[in-house]
């Protein structure tokens, strides 16, 4: 962020000058990203991973040509480009597509690109490399878009075979409609993978205080699904079967702890004090889902 002062100050008074108005100096600026970076890469090596040995059937070797969607990829696309690498062919679509930032995007790739060859030298590196090349992400090997999954326009029916997200759907302004786009552009037979966390953003390790508040608005602005959307386990899965999709696979990752249960259940607000202790206690799950039925119920 630039002061007032601007380029034309010398750098030592730029540097008070940030001081003087609460702005990171630029040591603190190179440290902060640094450390975003070292937490980065590893995540970005993570999350590939899971897409290619334990979320993706068949992966990589049936990436070959399959049409991908991949929701909310937030500031790191190297899932995708890994994808790509594969031979898939990704679009990527978030309400706040993440620009390239120049001062980031170039160093994370680069250091992602050196951990890849480091720890998974079978990873292809093609897309990455063009990527880092074109000092862009936004085109290129992927196909990117800067909308929402309730609002997919421009995106004929029945687009792709799989569609794929990480941390997104807890985001979502209008579930239900949005689910209603993910299953239009879902070709007959085709499948979702989608992680969704259920906890109450705020505070990680009080993970349902959210539940607590008689009035939350939800809004299509970053800042108010920043939280979550607040929707449970047991009303996603009614939400994804009303779109359509059939439910093939649930894997579970999370539960509230007693001793915490215990203690917010008294405080829930309606509707979440009518629910089940089955039903609150879930906190993270994948789904992976079915468009074969193709038709609505
Ligand atoms: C918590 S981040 C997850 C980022 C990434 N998938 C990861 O695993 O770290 C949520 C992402 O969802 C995107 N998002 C939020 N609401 C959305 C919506 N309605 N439609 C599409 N993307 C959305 C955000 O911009 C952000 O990139």
């Amino acid at each position: 962020m630039r002061t007032v002062l601007g380029p034309f100050a010398p750098f030592p008074i730029r540097q008070w000058g940030r001081q003087l108005f609460g702005l990171p100096t630029a040591e603190q600026d190179v440290a902060a990203r640094a450390a975003i970076m070292q937490a980065a890469v590893p995540y970005a090596i993570q999350i590939t991973h899971h897409y290619l040995t334990c979320w993706i059937p068949g992966a990589p070797a049936s990436l070959r040509g399959i049409r991908i969607l991949e929701l909310g990829p937030g500031r790191d696309f190297t899932p995708a480009l890994i994808l790509a690498g594969y031979g898939a062919d990704v679009t990527l679509a978030d309400l706040y597509l993440e620009r390239w930032d120049p001062h980031y995007h170039p160093a994370f790739y680069r250091a992602v690109r050196d951990e890849v060859r480091r720890s998974r030298p079978e990873w292809p590196l093609d897309a990455l490399d063009e990527v880092i090349a074109r000092g862009d992400h936004w085109a290129g090997p992927i196909r990117t878009l800067r909308r929402s999954l309730e609002r997919l326009s421009g995106i004929p029916d029945d687009s792709f075979d799989l569609t794929i997200s990480n941390a997104v759907f807890e985001h979502l302004y209008d579930v239900p409609q949005a689910l209603r786009e993910l299953y239009r552009v879902t070709r007959p037979g085709g499948i979702g993978i989608h992680q969704i966390d259920y906890r109450d953003h705020n505070n990680y390790s009080r993970p349902l205080e959210f539940l607590t508040l008689p009035r939350y608005k939800l809004g299509r602005d970053r800042e108010a699904t920043r939280r979550g959307n607040r929707f449970r386990h047991h009303e996603f899965a009614d939400m994804f079967r009303s779109a359509g999709f059939e439910i093939a696979e649930l894997h579970p990752d999370a539960e509230a702890d007693p001793e915490y249960l215990a203690d917010v259940l008294p405080r829930l607000a309606p509707p979440y004090s009518a629910m089940s202790l089955g039903q609150l206690k879930p906190l993270g799950c994948r789904f992976h889902l079915s468009g074969q039925r193709k038709s609505p119920v």
